[in-house]
């Protein structure tokens, strides 16, 4: 195991067996070992900075059916909201005045929200607060549209690939929702210029070593700014709500892996797992995540974003949020970073645009 670990962190990547073997024989020593390399390579790269962005779940419609997630198109106990363009800017200037310099509007596949509407918040948004970054987080998108957004403003973007096994994929999704689309989404995302990011569920059914293998084979292959990882967490409404959560201690582990393959990535610290454990994000912290992700919605339609059951967070306003996360971070020996926090492949591009 040390062996392989010394070669992770040496060449960026291991071959898929060796994942399957990293992973399969893990046990407490290999996790200790992990976890302070990884931390040591976040050091070395972001200090004790965390970078914090401010999430706003904008709509929970989704013309997607995913068998896991709580806001499905078939779920009919979701009560279904979505918030206009003036309360999304409120909720920017809510979070600028709390210290926040990227936004996260994120939803479903919602087609009321047509992409014209989205460009025009991206540009408002832009306008109005020229030193934030605006990651949108709205699923599938023709090319143009990614395009589109990106020319009105857009910095980053967020689209989990779920699973890079194609047959697990079908597990998770009906029929028309394909893993090809998914990753030419991804590939374009890329191209056009995006800090893009990518990721899965950790403990989703039907996923083992194998398919978590090729989850990071994935990874090494597309090289992400940003990857999204945590804990599948059963929502009781969907098709998969009787499966068994994911664990912390194989998203930990899996926390440290892909902070050793990409050493400098942007890799948040997720809601899901504050959620299985109350030290979650903390101890994802310690094990190489150097991002917060806050939630800025407003409160009376959080609990309403519900894609999993017992989410933490939907009781409190920003500002408690804010000061809640502040309190975590430092707690662990960390500090909140008061910049963007752009991938460093792009700070140059993007630099001359802020101070
Ligand atoms: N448990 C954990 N994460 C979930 N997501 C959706 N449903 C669940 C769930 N039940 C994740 C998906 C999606 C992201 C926005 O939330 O990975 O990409
Ligand atoms: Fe909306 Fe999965 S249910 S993207």
């Amino acid at each position: 195991m040390n062996e392989l670990i010394d070669r992770l962190e040496r060449q960026g990547g291991l071959s898929e067996q060796e994942y399957v073997a990293l992973i399969h024989g893990r046990n407490e020593e290999s996790a200790r070992i992990l976890r302070q390399r990884a931390a040591a390579v976040r050091q070395m790269h972001y200090g004790n900075d965390v970078y914090l962005r401010g999430l706003i779940e904008f709509t929970n419609y989704c013309k997607n059916d995913c068998y896991y997630c709580g806001i499905r198109c078939s779920n009919r106990k979701v009560e279904r909201y979505r918030l206009t363009e003036e309360q999304i800017l409120d909720c920017c200037q809510v979070g600028y005045g709390l210290g926040y310099r990227t936004f996260v509007l994120q939803g479903g596949e919602d087609s009321q929200y047509t992409p014209e509407r989205i460009e025009n918040l991206v540009r408002q948004i832009k306008t109005r607060w020229s030193d934030c970054a605006v990651t949108l987080s709205v699923g599938e998108q023709p090319e143009e549209v990614y395009r589109c957004w990106f020319e009105a403003g857009a910095n980053r973007y967020l689209l989990r690939h779920e699973t890079a096994d194609s047959e697990h994929y079908r597990q998770l999704h009906p029929e028309r929702q394909s893993l090809e689309n998914r990753m030419e989404c991804l590939r374009n995302l890329k191209k056009i210029g995006y800090q893009t990011g990518c990721g899965f569920m950790v403990g989703a059914p039907g996923q083992g070593a194998a398919q978590l293998a090729k989850d990071l084979m994935l990874i090494h292959e597309l090289q992400p700014e940003m990857v999204g990882i945590g804990p599948f967490i059963p929502q009781k409404d969907t098709p998969l709500g009787q499966e068994p959560a994911g664990t912390l201690e194989l998203t930990l582990y899996l926390l440290s892996i892909i902070r050793l393959m990409l050493p400098q990535v942007l890799l948040p610290a997720t809601t899901a797992l504050g959620t299985i454990h109350p030290q979650g994000r903390e101890l994802g912290l310690l094990a190489g995540a150097n991002v917060c992700m806050p939630n800025l919605s407003p409160v009376e339609v959080r609990q309403k974003y519900a894609l999993y059951d017992n989410k933490i967070c939907t009781g409190e306003e920003a500002a408690e949020c804010v000061q809640c996360l502040r309190r975590r971070i430092e707690s662990v020996g960390f500090q909140v970073a008061a910049t963007r926090g752009d991938h460093v492949n792009k700070r140059k591009e993007e630099g001359k645009l802020y101070v």
